[in-house]
């Protein structure tokens, strides 16, 4: 332990480390320094990771290092200490993780499986946070943490990085169309090097679903910070995470967690976590219009309605486009370039759609608002660039129509995401989905676009839950 401790004084940079000295073989150190280390405590064992999944097939219970901590691990128990060599001390905490959602049942690879568990969440959500209040008939989320902060706040920042910024940017919309309230989605990344000017009562709200990525760790620490040096108690801290892993860095970090609930995430590309992370802005949103009043009880009932359809409606769409999708993903598996459009709330889907392709199948993707395509995008455009244009209908119906037409006018082969209606039948190919209120519209178009991206990859024959170059937890900068 001396020896750890007297080399990690000299280094530099991020590291979370397990040493083995061959004196002591009964004996393991463990130190992190801005990169997660997790303790598992097993039957006579102890088990180090990065992170929950590596573990919880063996343990349940788990001691997680807190930043700048060493720990000597031995028959005899954990000691802790900070880097100034002070003890510390804390229980063990229990994952709160169903059984079986480790395990890949019957299907090929985890990424299927998961885009198959979606119904199971939708179930989950709408039992775990959609509650009624017996008193006035009015459904409320059960959000755990107290929401009196809510009144205050009259704008709110979003951090969050890759698929969980996309969800952010759904959750930007639904916060500002429905609720009424001005919000800013961040890269993390760049959020941390160059925040906005601090406004008074904003409401700073992380999403990742891992809870380590480095970059949202970094860039809610640093509001926490800039934020509590100011003496008005306008400016101070008001946060939210939202995450699937309520023991990670960052559920430790903000004390108000929205707990997505979608249980462990094997594959790397995210898809039900995303389809989660999605639930819990929906939520907010609801909460949000109630405590401002900023809809009418009428159209909150019916988007809490139309929500209550989900599981089957999404189980619906996993028996209509699974077989399809591998049917079309043979026609599309050497493609070199494929464009993704949508607009309003649907711009997010455009750009996770691309996202998914690309992580997995190695296919260069591009998501665009669908009318941003002529100012540059469809020069890119001829017969081998296909299209998938996301047409819900609502507002921008007519409009994603008529982009799709700029398209179809360069020869590129297009596939429309859309309910069967008039206008549809520009679409070389339909990936139908029900024709629903538009609000929840996100929930139900990504599905076909996880199930073409996942048998593109499994076609080519690549490792689909681990894609090259990419990990489940991205704990660097
Ligand atoms: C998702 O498919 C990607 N692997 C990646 O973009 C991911 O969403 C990003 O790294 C953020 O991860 P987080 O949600 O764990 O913060």
């Amino acid at each position: 332990m001396v020896a750890v401790r007297n080399v990690i004084s000299d280094l530099e940079g991020s590291y979370a480390l397990a040493v083995l000295w061959s004196g002591a073989p009964d004996a393991l150190v463990v130190a992190r320094k801005q990169a997660p280390l997790i303790i598992g405590l097993g039957e006579g064992e102890f088990i180090c990771a990065s992170d929950t999944p590596a573990i919880v097939n063996f343990t349940k219970i788990i001691l997680p290092l807190e930043d700048e901590e060493i720990a000597l691990l031995t028959p005899l128990g954990i000691e802790i200490y900070d880097f100034n060599n002070e003890r510390q001390y804390r229980n063990p905490i229990s994952l709160q993780i169903a059984d079986q959602v480790s395990y890949k049942k019957n299907f090929k690879h985890y990424m299927l499986k998961e885009i198959y568990d979606q119904p199971d969440i939708a179930k989950y959500w709408l039992e775990k946070y959609l509650i009624k209040n017996l008193e006035t008939d009015q459904f409320q989320i059960n959000y755990s943490f107290d929401t009196e902060f809510f009144n205050s706040i009259e704008r709110i920042e979003i951090v969050a990085c890759g698929t969980s910024k996309h969800a952010a940017m759904v959750g930007k919309f639904l916060l500002e169309q429905f609720s009424g309230i001005p919000t800013n989605v961040f890269y993390a990344s760049e959020f941390r090097y160059s925040p906005p000017p601090l406004l008074p009562n904003t409401l700073t709200i992380g999403v990742t679903q891992s809870g380590e990525t480095a970059d949202t760790i970094a860039a809610i620490s640093m509001e926490i910070k800039r934020r509590s040096s100011i003496e008005d108690t306008n400016y101070k801290p008001n946060l939210i995470a939202i995450t699937n892993r309520i023991e990670s860095s960052i559920g430790r970090l903000i004390p108000n967690v929205i707990n997505i609930s979608a249980g462990i995430e094997i594959g790397v590309a995210a898809t039900k976590t995303f389809f989660a992370q999605l639930l819990s802005f929906y939520g907010l949103a609801i909460k949000f219009s109630q405590i401002k009043g900023s809809q009418s009880n009428e159209n909150i009932n019916q988007l809490i309605s139309e929500l209550t359809k989900l599981p089957a409606l999404v189980e619906e769409l996993l028996e209509k486009h699974n077989e399809s999708s591998e049917k079309l993903a043979h026609d599309f598996f050497n493609i070199k370039d494929v464009i993704f459009l949508g607009r309003g709330i649907n711009y997010p889907i455009a750009l996770e759609g691309a996202l998914k392709l690309k992580e997995i199948s190695y296919i260069h993707a591009a998501g665009y608002p669908a009318g941003e395509m002529k100012h540059g995008p469809i020069a890119l455009l001829d017969k081998k660039v296909p299209v998938i244009s996301i047409a819900t209908p609502g507002e921008v119906f007519d409009k994603v129509i008529s982009n799709a037409q700029e398209a179809k006018a360069r020869d590129a082969y297009l596939i429309g995401v859309a309910p069967q209606c008039n206008g549809t039948e520009i679409f070389d190919y339909l990936m139908t989905i029900p024709s629903t209120n538009e609000w929840i519209s996100p929930l139900l178009t990504i599905i076909p676009l996880q199930l073409l991206s996942y048998h593109i990859a499994a076609h080519r024959g690549l490792d689909v839950d681990q894609p090259r170059n990419l990990a489940k937890s991205v704990t660097v900068e």
